[in-house]
């Protein structure tokens, strides 16, 4: 059995829509005919269980201390992926052990998916850092605004040293058009070709887009709710890359 792709979002700038993109490109990834896992990784603040209003029973730390397993705990979705939340509202981040990223990990790349998209937290903790370093391809989300733009370069940077010649892609969010998403990457690039001495691949743009905000108030993913949206659009045109990519490889 192939193991499933590890696709990582993270952004460093925390609010810049990792979690919604993250559910839409589940959704998307899912259309094309994968089987897809939406993980939810941003353990402090879990929120794909309140994106997509699911009543959690088990939840990831039910998982890494051995009380049920992945297929126990993941909800199996209507729009044809499932989901592994990060919290059933009952704490227990503390009572951690330091191994459990690595275990975390590994879990996920025994899942019996084609793709496992984990929503990263935000922040140069730790704990995003490990978990970015320990994807196969890491998006990095960014709007045009200089301190998300610092934060995604400061991310793409501990990449660099985490993990050399990693797939990450830049994904611009909350865009007006395609040009100014194409700037707001050659900017990144630029610095990361300046600092870095490699630049970063544009994996996508995804428009300011009011019915995602809607979707998310009514808690159901923006594919169903809003198809054919510019958002809708704009995840769909990246699962499709990302999808290809995969096939290529
Ligand atoms: N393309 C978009 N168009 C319009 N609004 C968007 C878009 N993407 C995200 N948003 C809005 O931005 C807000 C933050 O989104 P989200 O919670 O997904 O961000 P996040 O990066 O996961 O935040 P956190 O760092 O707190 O986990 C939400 O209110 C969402 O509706
Ligand atoms: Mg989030």
């Amino acid at each position: 059995m192939s193991t499933p792709r590890l696709i990582g979002i993270a952004s460093g700038k925390g609010g810049v829509g990792k979690t919604a993109l993250a559910v839409g490109l589940a959704q998307a990834l899912a259309r094309t005919g994968r089987r897809v896992l939406l993980a939810d990784g941003d353990l402090g603040l879990a929120n794909i269980d309140v994106q997509l209003g699911l009543a959690v029973r088990h939840d990831l730390m039910a998982v890494l201390a051995g009380n049920v397993t992945l297929r126990e705990a993941a909800l199996a979705q209507s729009e044809g992926f499932d989901v592994l939340p990060g919290r059933s509202g009952s704490g227990g981040l503390a009572a951690l052990d330091p191994g459990w990223i690595g275990r975390f990990l590994a879990v996920l790349r025994c899942a019996p998916h084609d793709e496992v998209v984990l929503d990263i937290g935000a922040g140069l903790d730790p704990v995003p850092r490990r978990l970015s370093a320990g994807c196969d391809t890491l998006l990095v989300l960014a709007t045009d605004e200089p301190t998300s733009l610092t934060d995604a370069y400061a991310v793409l940077k501990l990449l660099t040293r985490d993990a050399p010649g990693a797939d990450a892609r830049v994904v611009v969010n909350l865009a007006t058009d395609a040009g100014q998403g194409a700037r707001t990457h050659a900017a990144l690039d630029r610095a990361c070709r300046g600092f870095l001495g490699r630049g970063v691949a544009l994996g996508g743009v995804v428009r300011r887009d009011p019915q995602m905000r809607d979707a998310i108030r009514h808690q159901v993913p923006l594919l169903t709710r809003h198809p054919g949206s510019n958002a809708a659009q704009d995840i769909e045109a990246l699962a499709a890359r990302l999808a290809a990519s995969r096939a290529a490889a």
